[in-house]
C-alpha cells in the first residue's frame, strides 16, 4: 500500500499554499537541494573535470533514464535524458520520417501541445520533401490513420482538457496502416500507469519537471522501441551520440543503442536534482496513484458542480478518459485564476478560457481539493476576480 501521508512529507511545500499545478511544475522534493549542493561542492568543486568519470557524470543520462524507464514500462537501456522535450520531439520525428521514406504525412491532433506541431512544421521545411502535417480533432484520429501516414504523433494526455488517448489502441491501428508512432508523455509520466512496451510505442518522449519534479528546465527523456534502435539515424548527430566521442573522428557514427539520442553535454546539476527527486517513487504503486488521482478528480468535479455554477467542466467526466488534471471553462478564467492564486490556491490558466488543476496524490489530498473548491466558490460568488490587477496578463499564464 502506498502511504500518501509519507510521500507528502517528502515534498517541501510552502505553508498555507494549496498547490494544484504539479502538472506544470512539480514542487521541490526534500533532499534535492542537498543532492545538488553535493554535486556542486563535492563533485564539481573538488573533483573538477575528473568528475565526468569519477562521479559518473558521463553515464548519468542513461542511468537516470533507466529510472524513468521503470515508470513508463521501458526496458533498461532504451531511455535517455537530455535537452528539452521540444528537442526530443524533433529527434523522434526526424528519425521516424527517415524510417518511412515513401510516406509524406505526419498525423497529429488539435489537442497536441503546440511545440510538437511547430517542430513538425520546421522539420518539414528543412527536409523540403513535400511532407504534410495533418491535424485533426482528437476524436477523429483513429479514422484518419490511412496508408499515407508515416508517423502518428500525439500527446497522450491533452495539456488543456486532460483527455486521455488510448495509446495501445491507436498504436496498433497505426502499425496496421504501416505507420510509426511518437507519444508525448509530458502529462503521463508519473501521472498514471504507462506501459510503452505493452502499447508497442515506437518512440516516447516526455519532460521531467512536471509529475517527476526535476525542477524548472529539467532534462527531457526519449525512449526508442528496442528492435527499432539500430535503424534510427539521428538527425541531431551530436558528438555525445557518437560511437566514440573521444576518438574525435571527423565523421559521425551513431553510438549503439539509445546513447545515439544524446546530443551534447548533459545538464549535470539538473540531472542530480532529478535523480534525488525520483527517490519519491520508491515503494509507490502507480495503480494506487491512479486510483487516488481519479478520486481527487471526481471530488473536485462534484464540488465545482455543486458550488460553482459559473464554471463549465472542460475535462471528460469519465475518470478513465482523463489524465491527472481537471479543467473548467470560464470567460474570465485568467482573472479568476489570479484571484485564486492570491488566496493561496495555485492552478494555472490556458487560453482562451481554461482553468487547470493538476491532481498529484503524492502530495495533494482531499482536504486540498476541498479548500480549492471553497476558495473558487468564494471568488466566483463574490465576483472577487473582477479587479484590474487580476486581468493584467503576465508573461507566463
Ligand atoms: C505536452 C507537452 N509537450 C511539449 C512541451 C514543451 O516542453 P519543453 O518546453 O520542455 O521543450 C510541453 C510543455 O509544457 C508539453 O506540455
Amino acid at each position: 500500500m502506498t502511504d500518501f501521508a509519507a510521500t507528502r512529507a517528502l515534498f517541501d511545500l510552502p505553508e498555507g499554499v494549496t498547490y494544484l499545478d504539479g502538472n506544470s511544475l512539480g514542487p521541490l522534493v526534500r533532499g534535492v537541494p542537498e543532492r545538488v549542493a553535493q554535486a556542486m561542492t563535492d563533485e564539481w568543486g573538488r573533483m573538477l573535470i575528473t568528475a565526468w568519470n569519477k562521479a559518473g557524470w558521463m553515464a548519468a543520462p542513461q542511468r537516470i533514464g533507466d529510472r524513468i524507464g521503470r515508470l513508463i514500462g521501458a526496458p533498461e537501456g532504451t531511455t535517455v535524458l537530455g535537452d528539452t522535450l521540444t528537442i526530443k520531439v524533433y529527434q523522434a520525428l526526424a528519425a521516424a520520417l527517415e524510417m518511412r521514406p515513401d510516406r509524406r504525412v505526419i498525423l497529429s491532433d488539435s489537442g497536441n501541445f503546440p511545440t510538437d506541431l511547430y517542430m513538425a512544421e520546421g522539420l518539414i521545411r528543412s527536409l523540403d520533401r513535400g511532407h504534410e502535417l495533418r491535424v485533426v480533432a482528437p476524436e477523429e484520429v483513429a479514422g484518419a490513420i490511412g496508408d499515407d501516414v508515416a508517423v502518428l504523433m500525439l500527446t497522450q494526455v491533452d495539456y488543456r482538457t486532460g483527455r486521455l488517448h488510448d495509446m495501445a489502441g491507436l498504436t496498433a491501428r497505426a502499425h496496421d496502416a504501416g505507420a510509426l508512432t511518437i507519444w508525448d508523455l509530458a502529462h503521463s509520466a508519473g501521472a498514471l500507469p504507462v506501459d510503452v512496451t505493452a502499447a508497442n510505442a515506437d518512440f516516447a518522449v516526455g519532460c521531467t519537471y512536471k509529475y517527476l519534479n526535476s525542477g524548472p528546465g529539467g532534462p527531457a527523456f526519449i525512449h526508442v522501441r528496442p528492435d527499432l534502435m539500430e535503424q534510427v539515424r539521428p538527425a541531431l548527430s551530436g558528438w555525445l551520440g557518437h560511437a566514440e566521442p573521444f576518438a574525435f573522428d571527423l565523421d559521425y557514427r551513431a553510438a549503439p543503442g539509445i546513447a545515439r539520442m544524446r546530443v551534447g553535454t548533459p545538464p549535470i546539476l539538473q540531472l542530480a536534482a532529478l535523480d534525488a527527486a525520483l527517490d519519491v517513487w520508491d515503494g509507490v504503486d502507480m495503480a494506487e496513484v491512479r486510483a487516488a488521482s481519479q478520486a481527487l478528480g471526481q471530488r473536485m468535479i462534484e464540488g465545482v458542480a455543486a458550488r460553482c455554477p459559473a464554471l463549465q467542466l472542460a475535462s471528460p467526466a469519465d475518470p478513465d478518459a482523463r489524465g491527472s488534471q481537471v479543467s473548467f471553462r470560464h470567460p474570465e478564467g485568467y482573472a479568476v485564476m489570479q484571484a485564486l492564486i492570491d488566496r493561496g490556491v495555485i492552478g494555472d490558466f490556458r487560453a482562451p478560457d481554461m482553468l487547470r488543476f493538476g491532481l498529484t496524490p503524492l502530495y495533494i489530498g482531499a482536504e486540498d481539493v476541498d479548500r480549492a473548491v471553497d476558495v473558487l466558490a468564494e471568488v466566483l460568488d463574490g465576483g472577487l476576480w473582477d479587479r484590474p490587477e487580476y486581468r493584467a496578463r503576465a508573461a507566463v499564464t
